[in-house]
């Protein structure tokens, strides 16, 4: 037999919103039965309360979100984005008692903190399985099944508006501009497209996941962060002519003395017969490589309103069942307090396109310049003669730091006419 209906208030019902209000009332019987008790919606927050949603009863809807969370949900689903008044909202659903499921990456990495201590202080739930990767099950992983274990490494495709432009760009030849219009419209993309191609939204997705995965406050400003913006059709398609696809990458690694933790995001060249090149459109893919349990790779729709739905109907099923048990999901784990490092001592490979003069010595300048640094060169290709000479490099392992410094002294000598474009190399096996 049923327990008493739990009660569910939804704020926000846009791309997101509005398909957890579709699956929560069409599968209303099987929720029941998985939860012990039916999930009864009783509003959905928004904006502009007259415009009408498709799926959303009319009566359910309102634009006063203060007064819905005052009515002390079970749970409150927070789906409405941005830092204010979300952040407000939750905080005072907490203190009415109510158990808060959210997919705000962004409040999570600028203030995750303070919302787990008031979900702590209050003896609620906060769950927030939706913020990364879509409907890819990835943060109970992190926080429950791989608790045992140490993990060394994230690292993957966490936005899906990137993924799903760069795709474009390197299998249709696809211009930027047109490319993220598709993405804006078929709802991957932030209110603001420009948290995605910026690389902000994964910076965000990396915080969480480092904090996640290395015990370790981590929060938005402790991440590197590079977008696409500066990504060229050149780039992509010199990419391809190497073999090469670009990628924007989220990567959190535990530095080799084993006490820092360092988190990037960028973009970043990925050999084409690695398992992250075939990774396409608004899909996502993570890697977590963990001390006993080697490597894993997770796998799915990181984006758009369905799939990103899904993830928050498991957490309402989580914390509904906790009501109905009276037990309570994990909190906070920031224990290790490992320090973050700059990105200056994040080691990987690297790409340098160089447009050189064509005479003697400049191969033998150019390679001081890289050996002054310490940086090893892995490969060197040169293109053309006269004017149009050209000069690609490939490293090996070398710091982000030495890399930078080579990329100066080569922007002194005389030989070199232009730095074209460096990029990182991820994915490559060897020194
Ligand atoms: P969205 O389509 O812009 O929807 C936002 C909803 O919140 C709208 O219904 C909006 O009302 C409402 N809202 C915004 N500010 C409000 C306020 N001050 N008071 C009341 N209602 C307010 O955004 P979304 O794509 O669904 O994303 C929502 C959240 O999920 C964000 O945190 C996002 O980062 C996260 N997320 C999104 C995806 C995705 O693929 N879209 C995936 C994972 C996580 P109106 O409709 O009246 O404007
Ligand atoms: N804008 C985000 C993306 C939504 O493109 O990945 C999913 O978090």
């Amino acid at each position: 037999m049923s327990a008493a209906p739990l009660t569910v208030a939804l704020l926000g019902g846009g791309t997101v919103g509005a398909q957890v209000a579709r699956l929560l009332l069409e599968q209303s019987a099987d929720l029941e039965a998985r939860v012990g008790a039916p999930l009864q919606l009783v509003g959905v927050a928004v904006r502009d309360a007259a415009r009408a949603r498709e799926g959303i009863p009319a009566q359910l809807i309102t634009d006063d979100a203060v007064a819905l969370v005052a009515r002390g949900s079970d749970i409150v689903v927070e789906v409405m984005g941005g830092i204010e008044p979300a952040r407000t909202l939750i905080l005072q659903a907490m203190s009415a008692g109510s158990s808060v499921i959210t997919a705000n990456k962004a409040l999570l990495a600028a203030d995750g903190g303070t919302l787990y201590r008031a979900a702590e202080e209050a003896g609620v739930d906060l769950y927030f399985e939706a913020s990364v990767a879509g409907a890819i099950p990835l943060l109970r992983p992190l926080r429950e099944s791989l608790a045992g274990d140490r993990v060394l490494k994230v690292l993957g495709i966490v936005n899906g508006t990137t993924n799903f432009i760069l795709s474009k760009m390197d299998e249709e030849g696809a211009d930027y501009a047109d490319v993220l219009a598709q993405a804006q419209a078929l709802g991957y993309a932030e209110a603001d497209p420009t948290a995605d191609v910026g690389g902000l939204d994964a910076a965000a997705k990396a915080a969480i996941l480092a904090e996640l995965a290395f015990h370790t406050r981590v929060t938005f400003d402790d991440v590197s962060c590079e977008g696409i913006t500066e990504v060229t059709s050149a780039d992509v398609d010199a990419a391809r002519d190497m073999g090469f696809v670009i990628k924007l990458l989220a990567v959190a690694e535990r530095t080799e003395d084993g006490a820092g933790v360092i988190v990037r995001v960028h973009p970043a060249m990925v050999p084409r017969d690695h398992p992250l090149a075939s990774v396409r459109d608004a899909f996502n893919a993570v890697f977590v490589e963990a001390e006993a349990a080697g490597e894993m790779m997770f796998y799915g729709r990181g984006a758009g309103g369905a799939p990103t739905a899904s993830a928050i109907l498991g957490d309402l099923v989580a914390a509904a069942r906790n009501r109905v048990s009276g037990g309570r999901g994990p909190g906070e784990s920031t224990y290790a307090e490992l320090t973050v490092r700059p990105i200056t001592e994040a080691k990987t490979r690297y790409y340098v396109n160089l447009d050189v003069a064509d005479r003697p010595g400049v191969l033998a300048a150019i390679a001081q310049a890289f050996a002054d640094n310490g940086v090893s060169i892995q490969v060197v290709r040169q293109d053309g003669h006269g004017a149009d000479a050209g000069l690609v490099v490939r490293t090996h392992l070398a710091t982000d730091g030495a890399l930078s410094r080579t990329i100066e002294e080569l922007r002194r000598l005389d030989a070199v006419k232009e730095v074209l474009g460096v990029m990182r190399v991820e994915g490559e096996a060897g020194a």
